[in-house]
């Protein structure tokens, strides 16, 4: 953030001098010279380039009031403060009309009181932190602040403090201005709500679309499948079509819930270098004719346990603001390396460990400071037409993956987007191998409850489960299936949906169910990720995420009966072994 001239600064400067004669200048001003105090709001609706951030003053002392800038103090209507650092504490001195009229106070409440009786609970500490940050550097600072009227109502005010020095350089006071901008600040507020809606309705439409044409495909296929029945060269290449256009709405889904960050990750060992290899035909279809990538891939990369596909998406993400930072051209790098040693880690802030880095350097127009600090919020976009989700969804994967996001630029130096994940500790690399496990045997399959408030969504199931020779019976609501339970009936698994209608969740009933059955192996289903406890492996329940494909509800239904050692209650169920083989 640009900020004000620190002290040493203000000594070096061309000061404006005024009040000049015989005697020498009775005061003179550190000129702002566009550099802004801060992020604050600024009244003259631009940098200010004449007013003083700092002052040296001739005359110490406030008992001079009989000329004609007192009059003009106490007619302005901005409300203004002057405060004695010099004594304990940095206690108001001096305050204007307009501030009484401001805050409701009266002069005798707040002479002699350091300023902070205006915050109250809502106030943003780190705004505090700026304030103090610059009085204890003894510069200029304007901040947005929450504060407090005299009768407890909230106001934003607009706070501009600068110092003033004798004309040795020794503080003297602190002048402040202060502005009410609650209006401006809810007016502002509502804009930016009515960009986020339109970019959700952006969103919304262009989704819709999407979806739109991929029905027409599943459902025009359908209709040809239907009407060939009697020719499967027909029907077949239907039925495919059908469903990779419906696999394709499948992974809109995903995108889509990253976005809302509700997306499950499914975290597996992998190497970096490989994906971006892997990868690397879409990155350069992505970057177009005008740009080159480079890689400068660390050989003999540890590997890490992240999503590969949100991974994929992530880069995606940062290697379209490169292309679009880069319009006439130029060249795109994508390197990997190896992050360890404390000193490394601590330019990072990472806890110990080590960590793969990848980092996407562009050589576009970079970015200003204060574009950089919003970059990763929702929402916040400099490229017009877009929603402003690209780096959100890039943080919000990267902190879901342990790691973290760096962005670094400066105007006119291009911009470094680092992501640093930890890599896979040992033990992890197993789970890599445990999706292998062959079908087992027809005749010993043991037997699932599929319990699903959709008709179609439930009979689909069933259908996949029977097809592989698993016994199968359904239930349409959680009080359907701990009826079933109740009766005895044999159940290898449940797997169940988490959002019913009928009052009783997934999670619930699972719960019942392992009171009835301790040890029963349970597998939910969800498309909406964060209705999920913190349930995972260790709560016993496997996830399968929505939509899924029919080998994935199979793998995971293997992997539940395989993990637990089911557990008989007896004269509940028969012998529920047979799928350890
Ligand atoms: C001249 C001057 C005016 C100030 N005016 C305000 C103000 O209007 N509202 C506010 O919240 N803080 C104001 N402050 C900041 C507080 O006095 C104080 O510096 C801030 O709370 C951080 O320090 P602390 O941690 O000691 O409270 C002002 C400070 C100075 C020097």
């Amino acid at each position: 953030m640009a900020i004000g001239s620190g002290k040493e600064e203000q000594l070096e400067k061309r000061l404006d001098e005024q009040g000049g004669g015989n005697s020498g200048s009775q005061s003179a001003g550190v000129p702002a010279d566009g550099k802004v105090e801060g992020n604050a709001y600024n009244p003259q609706g631009n940098p200010g380039v004449r007013h003083w951030q700092a002052s040296f003053i001739s005359r110490d002392g406030l008992q001079d009031r009989g000329n004609i800038f007192f009059a003009a103090v106490e007619m302005t209507r901005m409300p203004m403060v002057v405060t004695d650092p010099r004594q304990p504490d940095n206690p108001i001195a001096f305050a204007n009309g307009a501030f009484f009229d401001l805050t409701g106070y009266e002069s005798g409440e707040v002479i002699g009181r350091n300023c902070r009786f205006l915050q109250g609970p809502e106030t943003d500490q780190r705004t505090l932190d700026e304030v103090r940050q610059a009085l204890a550097e003894q510069r200029a600072v304007a901040v947005d602040v929450l504060n407090y009227k005299k009768d407890g109502a909230p106001f934003w005010n607009a706070l501009f403090i600068g110092p003033i020095f004798d004309e040795d350089g020794q503080l003297l006071y602190y002048f402040a201005s202060q502005m009410d901008i609650t209006e401006r600040r809810a007016n502002q507020e509502a804009y930016l709500q009515a960009q986020k809606m339109e970019a959700i309705g952006q969103l919304t439409a262009g989704i819709a679309h999407d979806f739109n044409n991929l029905l027409q495909v599943i459902n025009g296929n359908l209709e040809v499948a239907m009407v060939s029945l009697e020719r499967p060269d027909t029907a077949r290449p239907a039925l495919e079509r059908a469903q990779r256009a419906a696999m394709r709405a499948g992974k809109l889904t995903q995108q889509l819930l990253t976005f809302a960050r509700k997306q499950r990750l499914e975290p597996r060992p992998v190497n970096i270098n490989n994906l971006v290899v892997e990868f690397s035909d879409m990155l350069v279809r992505t970057l177009g004719g005008k740009l080159e990538l480079r890689l400068d891939l660390r050989p003999g990369l540890p590997v890490c346990m992240i999503d590969p596909t949100h991974f994929e998406m992530a880069l995606l993400n940062v290697l379209i603001n490169a292309r679009d930072a880069m319009p006439d051209g130029g060249e795109v790098t994508v390197a990997t390396s190896i992050v360890r040693g404390e000193d490394r880690l601590k330019v990072h802030g990472l806890p110990h460990g080590t960590y793969i880095s990848l980092c996407v350097i562009d050589h576009g127009p970079g970015m200003p400071p204060e574009v950089l600090r919003h970059a990763t919020e929702p929402f916040f976009t400099t490229k017009g037409p877009g929603t402003g989700l690209g780096l959100a969804m890039v943080h919000g994967f990267v902190q879901q993956s342990h790691g973290r996001l760096e962005l670094s630029s400066q105007p006119g130096q291009g911009t470094k987007v680092t992501m640093i994940f930890p890599i896979a500790d040992s033990a992890s690399g197993a789970d890599e191998a445990s999706s292998a496990n062959g079908a087992q045997a027809d005749e010993n399959k043991p037997c699932v409850l599929v319990v699903e408030d959709n008709d179609d969504v439930r009979e689909l199931a069933e259908q996949v489960l029977e097809m592989e020779g698993y016994a199968v019976q359904s239930a349409g609501s959680g009080e359907q299936a701990l009826a079933l339970l109740r009766e005895g009936d044999p159940v290898d698994l449940l797997f169940t949906d988490v959002i019913m209608p009928g009052g009783m969740t997934g999670i619930e009933l699972a719960e019942q169910a392992r009171t009835l059955r301790p040890g029963l192996p349970v597998l939910v289903t969800t498309g909406y990720m964060d209705e999920l406890p913190d349930c995972g492996r260790s709560g016993g329940l496997e996830i399968l995420a929505k939509p899924y494909r029919q080998e994935s509800l199979l793998e995971k239904v293997r992997v539940a009966l395989a993990r637990q050692p089911i557990n008989v209650v007896p004269g509940l169920g028969g012998p529920l072994g047979g799928n350890d083989g």
